[in-house]
């Protein structure tokens, strides 16, 4: 896989209209940025390209809701991001603009390129124009009716209710302009269409085997299934013409030497890949390189990260962009990831379902890795995944607390207390066994053999875009490394033999320092912490696990004998309840909110029929009380239900309750509640309960209590 000199590797360039969440993260920049660490660890030239995505409409329509300029949505975004990157460790060589004038030169250039080498077909065809705000209507501005699910609110572009991809003349009427609420006419407007349908033999040969000019030109096995599933899905749809400019006002200008370019702009997905041109146009004057060195020769393999959303465009279009301007080569992987969800639902920016990256990086400065490492383990590298801020919590502590940064801290701490620090020598290590259980021959040169291999599996997982697979290697060499130390006991052997003592932290020693590289392009902080006790030089990403590889290879000392080591510290803490609970409550209110304005809109499905007529006397019959729990306790051998001690006044009453799992005994102590004081005494697991306690239930299921003011009376009748 590594077969090429160079690497050209980009992230998606982000909207500028909306702060980046974990979606992003996990979707495209987290991926890149291990892989980029990894080549670079491996000696390998990389350019990391990314930038933000300053046009379209996803840009006026976020300014239009903000009222402020377009110009000023970009500024804001473009500078949270770079914050929020440089926080996460994300390690881009550039973070460009496609607002910038490099850019837009570069843009036009490419359209102009195209242009004169016939590559458009000038169409004429009826757009909507909105003839109150005077303009066409990008396909997100136009609302109608969906074919596929009928939801009145389809846009142009997508049907948000079933996830249909449409185009804006498949909407059904009531068609409205989101400018003016008005119904667009529709004006006939000529644009600049790529032929698609030309490329598509071609593509089909690209994507299916991986052959460019009925050459080999990648391994096509190497590609995840579900990239070359969705784009067979489209080839086999067949592909048609579609317009690479647009009527806009914001955006980059077509040429003003061609005839009828008056108030057109190129299409915001011509230029945005073009975006990771101009970006190493502007790296490379930075640094002195040829950027054609990159963009316009075989020795350099380009690699796209992105979402699934972004497949297509990454797989089809560009390429045949690239394919159709001659001089460019095209991408020998798009490692997709699919979708990353929270706590269940789908992540959504408009409906505020998100962790937010500038929130996380302000409230957490000290737990970057431990955001990182979740993200790896819930990377949705195949199929969609799920985070969970209680799944967070305990691979946390589970995994980089107990395994990693306890068995660090035991090596550094007895390396320092049998030996002032001074590494054993390492001579030992070759020639004392672990054991002197016959039984067990395994030497702690089969140890660091074992580690040798568990390197090579971290390396072929990297190389495979399996993040997590190489992430559990890591994981499993730190558990190598504590059952290392359990099998040996230092602490009662250092009285008694002293030299396997000696030959076993050496050996520990030296997990340390495979470990400081190998998490480097996952945890960096944490790496570099590991490189500081250990007293080793900083990692550079200059070779160093290539270093490590042949190093490993002829047992050689990674830490050399004599050396001394740092001072042991503690590489992670745990993640206190405290923090979970407060982002659990933080989303909570996101749900509450969101609950409050779909009811505000009249949203009928949060309410629920109502039950048959009640009579008066039906009614009369209920005898209803305020009160007060003096005690709870959850009921033993049932996760539903609590046992309360009620005080109703007049007497106390035990009343078991279903609604464990959504309160805990010691909050709802003193609560003040209403009881159905007249309901017929029921047995449930060998205890009489005498009554229920009134709860309010809302759309999502959660329950609040009904309450009295404070400080009511005990007893008093409801009516
Ligand atoms: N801005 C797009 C999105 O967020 C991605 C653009 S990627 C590039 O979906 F190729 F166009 F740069
Ligand atoms: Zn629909």
């Amino acid at each position: 896989m590594l077969d090429k000199k160079r690497f050209l590797v980009t992230s998606a360039l982000p909207y500028a209209n909306g702060p980046l969440h974990i979606g992003h993260l996990a979707g495209a920049y987290l991926s890149a940025d291990i892989f980029v660490r990894y080549l670079r660890l491996m000696d390998k030239e990389v350019a990391f390209i990314c930038g933000a995505d300053e046009h379209g409409a996803a840009i006026t329509m976020r300014a239009k809701k903000e009222g402020i300029s377009p110009r000023e949505i970009i500024d804001k975004y473009d500078a949270q991001f770079r914050d929020s990157f440089e926080k996460m460790r994300i390690s881009f060589d550039i973070f460009h603009r496609t607002s910038s004038e490099l850019h837009h030169r570069t843009a036009q250039e490419m359209f102009m390129d195209l242009y004169k080498k016939g590559e458009f077909v000038e169409q004429s065809t009826a757009q909507y124009y909105d003839t109150e705000a005077e303009q066409f209507l990008a396909d997100r501005y136009i609302i109608g009716t969906c074919p596929k699910c009928t939801n009145l609110d389809a846009y142009g572009d997508q049907c948000e209710k079933c996830g249909s991809t449409l185009s804006p003349d498949e909407l059904l009427p009531p068609i409205r302009s989101t400018l003016s609420q008005s119904t667009p006419e529709k004006r006939t407007t000529s644009h600049w269409y790529l032929p698609l349908d030309k490329y598509e033999g071609m593509l089909r040969e690209y994507i299916e085997k991986g052959e460019l000019n009925g050459r080999f030109h990648h391994d096509a096995s190497a590609w995840k299934a579900h990239v070359i599933g969705q784009c067979k899905s489209w080839l086999d749809g067949g592909l048609v013409p579609r317009a690479m400019t647009r009527d806009l006002d914001w955006g980059i200008d077509v040429p003003q030497e061609l005839p009828n370019s008056a108030g057109k702009k190129l299409y915001v997905w011509f230029d945005a890949p073009i975006g990771y041109i101009s970006a190493t146009k502007q790296w490379a004057a930075d640094q002195q390189k040829d950027w054609k060195d990159y963009w316009q020769s075989e020795d350099c393999g380009l690699i796209h990260f992105v979402g699934k959303d972004n497949i297509v465009f990454h797989c089809l279009i560009f390429p045949a962009m690239l394919k159709a301007h001659g001089d460019y080569i095209l991408p020998v992987n798009v490692p997709a990831n699919q979708f990353l969800n929270l706590e269940g639902q789908k992540i959504s920016t408009s409906r505020n379902w998100a962790v937010w990256i500038h929130e996380y990086v302000a409230s957490y400065p000290d737990r970057i890795d431990e955001l990182r490492y979740n993200m790896v383990k819930n990377m949705p590298e195949t199929r969609d995944s799920e985070f969970t801020w209680k799944g967070f919590q305990e691979s946390s502590n589970t995994e980089l607390v107990n395994n990693l940064a306890n068995f660090v801290n035991r090596v550094m701490v007895l390396t320092n207390k049998y030996y002032d620090g001074v590494m054993p020598k390492y001579e030992q290590l070759l020639t004392f066994k672990a054991s002197d259980n016959a039984e067990d021959e395994a030497s702690f040169k089969d140890e660091l053999e074992l580690i040798s291999e568990k390197v090579e599996e971290y390396c072929l997982c990297i190389e495979k875009y399996d993040f997590r697979g190489a992430m559990k290697t890591v994981m499993e060499i730190s558990s190598l490394g504590n059952q290392l130390l359990q099998f040996n006991e230092p602490w009662k052997l250092i009285k008694t033999d002293p030299l396997i003592v000696e030959a076993c932290m050496s050996a520990a020693v030296q997990y340390v320092a495979v470990l400081s590289v190998l998490c480097r392009p996952f945890l960096p902080d944490t790496a570099d912490r590991m490189r500081k006790m250990l007293n080793l030089e900083p990692i550079t990403e200059e070779g160093e696990l290539k270093e490590l590889r042949r190093k490993l290879s002829v047992f050689e000392a990674l830490v050399p004998k004599t050396h001394k080591i740092g001072e042991p510290e503690h590489l992670f803490t745990r993640i206190p309840d405290e923090m979970i609970a407060l982002e659990m409550e933080k989303l909570q209110s996101t749900l509450d909110m969101n609950t409050s304005t779909n009811l505000a809109k009249g949203e009928k499905t949060a309410f629920t029929a109502l039950s048959a007529t009640a009579t008066y006397d039906d009614f009369s019959i209920i005898d209803l009380r305020t009160a007060t729990i003096l005690a709870a306790e959850q009921m033993p051998k049932s996760d539903k239900l609590l046992k309360l001690t009620v005080d109703l006044g007049f007497e106390q009453r035990t009343i078991l309750s279903g609604i464990a799992k959504h309160f805990s005994p010691e909050e709802i102590i003193g609560k003040q509640i209403l009881v159905l004081a007249n309901l017929a005494p029921r047995k449930m697991m060998g205890i009489e309960s005498n009554g229920m306690v009134l709860m309010a239930e809302n759309a999502e299921g959660k329950l609040s209590f009904v309450s009295p003011p404070e400080g009511w009376m005990n007893g008093s009748v409801v009516k």
